[in-house]
């Protein structure tokens, strides 16, 4: 997508060599425009896949997978992430360690909203270690829906959750790629 990296040179900045700061654009503010083009972009790409729902985790993957539902007429879940989890027999819940927050989480999925009908498609802001991902993923298998691939606004290809994934045999879609931030300077793929 040209115009989305455009806006990533015009308004993110690096904070260092792992991390880009999109607040602007996806993190803290959010342009509904572009969002909309990133959906209709993902569900272009998954056209043909009868996908039955779209799935994110909270909270910075929601506005694009929103956008994708949208436009596949499909219903948006969130999986939601609790600090402390009583154990609750109707969820599915994973931990997972988070890479910007230095911290662990555990993310839930009610049972009721993801069953093993559904065709799903993964909807993420950035893809990083991949770890949030995998921990969505693992959620996505013990419901029995079928993952039909993962759709991320941003991959950081210098990490190696994209690449992991595709190992796993995973569609990963990417709106762009980013190779590098080496000395303050976005490199694309
Ligand atoms: P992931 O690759 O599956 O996202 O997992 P990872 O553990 O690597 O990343 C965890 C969190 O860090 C994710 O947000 C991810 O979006 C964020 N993140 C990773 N790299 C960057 C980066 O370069 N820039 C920004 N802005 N964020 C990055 P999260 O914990 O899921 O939180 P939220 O943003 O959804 O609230
Ligand atoms: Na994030
Ligand atoms: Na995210």
């Amino acid at each position: 997508m040209e115009t989305l990296k455009q806006r990533i040179l015009a308004e993110s900045s690096v904070l260092s060599r792992d991390v880009l700061r999109m607040d602007a654009l996806i993190n803290h503010q959010v342009d509904p425009a572009l969002t909309m083009e990133m959906g209709q972009e993902f569900a272009k790409r998954f056209a043909e896949e009868n996908i039955t729902k779209v799935i994110t985790v909270e909270s910075s993957g929601i506005p694009a997978a929103f956008a994708t539902a949208y436009v596949l007429g499909v219903p948006l879940v969130f999986a939601r992430r609790k600090k402390t989890l009583i154990a609750d027999p109707d969820a599915y819940t994973e931990r997972v360690p988070s890479f910007t927050k230095g911290m662990v989480t555990d993310i839930m999925v009610s049972k009721q909203f993801l069953t093993e009908e559904d065709r799903v498609l993964f909807i993420d802001d950035i893809i990083a270690n991949g770890d949030a991902a995998r921990g969505l993923i693992k959620i996505i298998q013990r419901s029995g829906a079928e993952l039909v691939g993962l759709g991320v606004v941003v991959e950081k290809s210098f990490q190696a959750g994209g690449r992991t994934l595709r190992e796993q045999g995973i569609r990963v879609e990417p709106l762009v790629r980013i190779s590098s931030l080496d000395n303050g300077e976005i490199k694309f793929e």
